[in-house]
């Protein structure tokens, strides 16, 4: 049984005043059972001490959004290490995120060496997928998203670190549209994803987290996260306001 994950990528959203109160707002209405999700949130890095601080012996984690190929220091002017982020007490990266893709330039090979790095430190990568409406409109869906796993391929003699991989399958057509992929588009692509990895890690596919995002909230949660290979959401929008975070979180146990 893989165990769902919901993760809330607050990207460069908010101030010290709305995360206080949102990071509030979610401890009191978070419920500490058995079957509860693992939750983690994603803040812009100067937040990281205080989401920290507040989360710290809660049923919450957090992680960061992005993170620098070299570790632990260096002449890297803008960048995180793993190591500091560790330091923070990050579990989890997103690496890879579209926007990171799209607007940075970040190519395969630099997402590979962050992916290593990450791996090395005991961090949790989530590495996200996804392709354009163009893409999919040409029929180059699966073409794009198996060059985007080719990344994988580096990490393979590594089959033991890999057990810390989660992807996240994020078409960038669904990404802050509002308009999500159903969930049967979702699952067919989840499926071939876990495939793929089976090609990679044999060892690792079946316990692999795939998480879907895109326009995930709280009324298509449910019917996302009941398709077989959906172990969970990637969560932009909706999990800046509490409410609707809660209901996606509550989503895995209907
Ligand atoms: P969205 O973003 O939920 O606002 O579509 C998802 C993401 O970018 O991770």
């Amino acid at each position: 049984m893989r165990e769902y994950l919901i993760a809330g990528n607050w990207k460069m959203y908010g101030d010290g005043t709305s995360i206080a109160a949102l990071l509030e707002a979610l401890l009191s209405k978070i419920k500490q059972t058995s079957t509860a999700p693992q939750t983690v949130v994603f803040p812009p890095f100067p937040y990281l001490s205080l989401v920290a601080e507040r989360l710290r012996g809660s049923p919450l984690t957090w992680g960061a959004q992005n993170l620098c190929q070299a570790d632990p220091e260096g002449a890297f002017t803008g960048e995180v290490s793993a190591s500091m982020l560790k330091e923070f007490g990050c579990r989890f990266v997103l690496i890879g995120h579209s926007e990171r893709r799209v607007v940075y330039q970040e190519r395969d090979a630099l997402i590979a060496q962050k992916l290593k790095t990450a791996l090395a430190a005991q961090l949790q990568p989530i590495l996200c997928i996804g392709e354009t409406l163009a893409e999919r409109e040409d029929g180059l869906t699966w073409s794009v998203l198996k060059k985007q796993l080719a990344t994988l391929e580096s990490l393979q003699d590594n089959q033991s670190a890999l057990t810390n991989l989660i992807i996240a399958y994020e078409p960038v057509w669904a990404i802050g549209t509002g308009r999500s992929a159903t969930p049967e588009q979702a699952q067919e692509v989840h499926a071939q994803i876990r495939d793929t990895v089976r090609f990679y890690a044999p060892s690792i596919a079946d316990r692999l987290r795939v998480l879907y995002g895109g326009s995930v909230k709280a009324e298509n949660a449910a019917e996302l996260l009941a398709m077989p290979d959906i172990d969970g959401a990637l969560v932009g929008g909706a999990s800046l306001k509490a409410e609707q975070f809660i209901e996606i979180i509550n989503a895995c146990n209907n």
